[in-house]
């Protein structure tokens, strides 16, 4: 699968259910600051500039961000900052009040991940919420190493800094959106502080 082809198939989805939750957690006196990580052709992203968010999206494919851009009006324009990078080689994050990544994190490679993570977690404003996906160890993609995989423990290790995390777990036969069905093993997570 190359990330084009997932790009063209994926384009005219609609908002992720995810982001639409996690926006429900958003409480009015939080700034309107955005971070998406892995914004692929910029769906999620593009929703929250039409939401009056200023967004920081983090993708590593340039069409991914050619897609993006070509929809921008003037003013998102103005509210949006790309940063053309793999989640490896990232340095830092501005600091942010919703932290969103849909079906991307797995992705980052297991060895860095540890880092990725630390400027994951210096991105969260004090008043906060993180919304995204990890592949539990049961997922296809994680045991044939493509994708890294964390526990449920490892998870609210690594999100202690919240009080409140909302979990949901797939684990199903399931379609991918360019290769045969694979069994999946997803978190969705929603953590507020
Ligand atoms: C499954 S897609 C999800 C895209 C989008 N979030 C969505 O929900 O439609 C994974 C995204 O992560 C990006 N990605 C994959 N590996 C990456 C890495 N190592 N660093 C940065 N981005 C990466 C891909 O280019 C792709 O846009």
């Amino acid at each position: 699968m190359s990330w084009s082809e997932y790009f063209e198939k994926i384009k005219n989805r609609p908002v992720r259910k995810l982001l639409l939750n996690a926006l429900r957690e958003v409480s009015e006196d939080m700034p309107k600051t955005a971070i998406e990580l892995g914004s692929g052709p910029g769906i999620d992203t593009l929703h929250l500039l039409n939401e009056g968010w200023s967004v920081t999206a983090v993708e590593k494919e340039s069409q991914g961000i050619q897609m993006l851009k070509a929809q921008l009006s003037p003013e998102q324009n103005s509210k949006l900052d790309i940063v053309e990078s793999e989640f490896e080689n990232l340095i830092n994050l501005p600091k942010a009040s919703l932290v969103y990544s849909a079906l991307s994190l797995p992705f980052c490679k297991a060895d860095a991940f540890p880092q990725f993570w630390k400027v994951i977690d210096s991105s969260f404003g004090e008043k906060c919420v993180f919304a995204t996906n990890f592949f539990g160890p049961e997922d296809d993609w994680v045991k044939n190493g493509m994708c890294t995989g964390h526990t449920k423990e490892q998870i609210r290790e690594m999100l202690k800094s919240f009080p409140t995390i909302k979990f949901a777990e797939d684990k199903e036969m399931g379609k991918t959106a360019t290769g045969p069905d694979k069994f999946w093993h997803v978190y969705h997570v929603i953590a507020i502080r």
